[in-house]
C-alpha cells in the first residue's frame, strides 16, 4: 500500500470513528433528556380555595388504554363533587376563578366523562366518603399528556357540588373547593 493510500484510509477511518462517536453522544444526550422530563406521567397537587379544606393529589399516567387518573383527596364534604381539568393553570384567585372554564380544545359540549362528545376536561364526578376522602383510579381514553390537547399546564378543579352533565358549559357544579396545576413528573418520580 502506498503512503498516500494509507493516509487516505486512516483519514476515512478517523471520520467514520468521529461520526460513530457523535451519534453515540447524541444518543446519550437524548437518554439523559428523556429521563429528566417524563412525558408519560404528570401530577397535580390540589390545595383548598379560600374557606375550604379540600386537598390532595391527582396523578396522570399514560397506559395502553388511555390515561390512568389516580385521585387521593381529603377534606371534602361527604357526597358527590364535580371533577374537571380547567383551561388555565392558574389557581391564584381565592375562588380559583383564575383557572377559567373547562379545558375544551376541540369545542365540544359539556357532558359526562363517558359521553361520545365532551370537553377534554370533563372527568365526571367524585364520591367523597363519610370522612370526606376520595381514593379512586380510573382510565380515561380522551385525556392527553402531549400534543395540542395536552393537559400539562392546565388546572385540576374539584367542585362543591355534583356535575349534572347537562348544564352548559359548567355542569352546574357550584364553587371550586380545590385547585392544582398539572405538571410533568420529574426524573425519578
Ligand atoms: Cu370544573
Ligand atoms: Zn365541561
Amino acid at each position: 500500500m502506498s503512503t498516500l493510500r494509507q493516509n487516505r484510509v486512516l483519514t476515512l477511518a478517523a471520520i467514520a470513528l468521529a461520526a460513530v462517536f457523535s451519534l453515540f453522544g447524541a444518543a446519550i444526550a437524548y437518554i439523559v433528556y428523556a429521563d429528566e422530563v417524563n412525558d408519560a406521567r404528570a401530577s397535580a397537587a390540589l390545595a383548598p380555595t379560600q374557606g375550604q379544606q379540600a386537598k390532595g393529589t391527582v396523578t396522570f399516567e399514560k397506559k395502553p388504554a388511555g390515561v390512568e387518573v389516580s385521585v387521593q383527596l381529603e377534606g371534602l364534604t361527604p357526597g358527590t363533587h364535580g371533577f374537571h381539568v380547567h383551561e388555565k393553570g392558574d389557581c391564584s384567585a381565592p375562588d380559583a376563578a383564575s383557572a377559567g372554564g373547562h379545558f375544551n380544545p376541540t369545542s365540544q359540549p359539556h357532558a359526562a366523562r363517558d359521553a361520545p362528545a365532551r370537553h377534554d376536561g370533563d372527568l365526571g364526578n367524585l364520591e367523597a366518603d363519610a370522612s370526606g376522602k376520595v381514593q379512586v383510579k380510573l382510565i380515561d381514553s380522551k385525556l392527553k399528556l402531549d400534543g395540542p390537547e395536552s393537559i400539562l399546564g392546565k388546572a385540576v378543579i374539584v367542585h362543591e357540588k355534583a356535575d349534572d352533565y347537562t348544564t352548559q358549559p359548567t355542569g352546574n357544579a357550584g364553587g371550586r373547593v380545590a385547585c392544582g396545576v398539572v405538571k410533568a413528573a420529574a426524573k425519578g418520580y
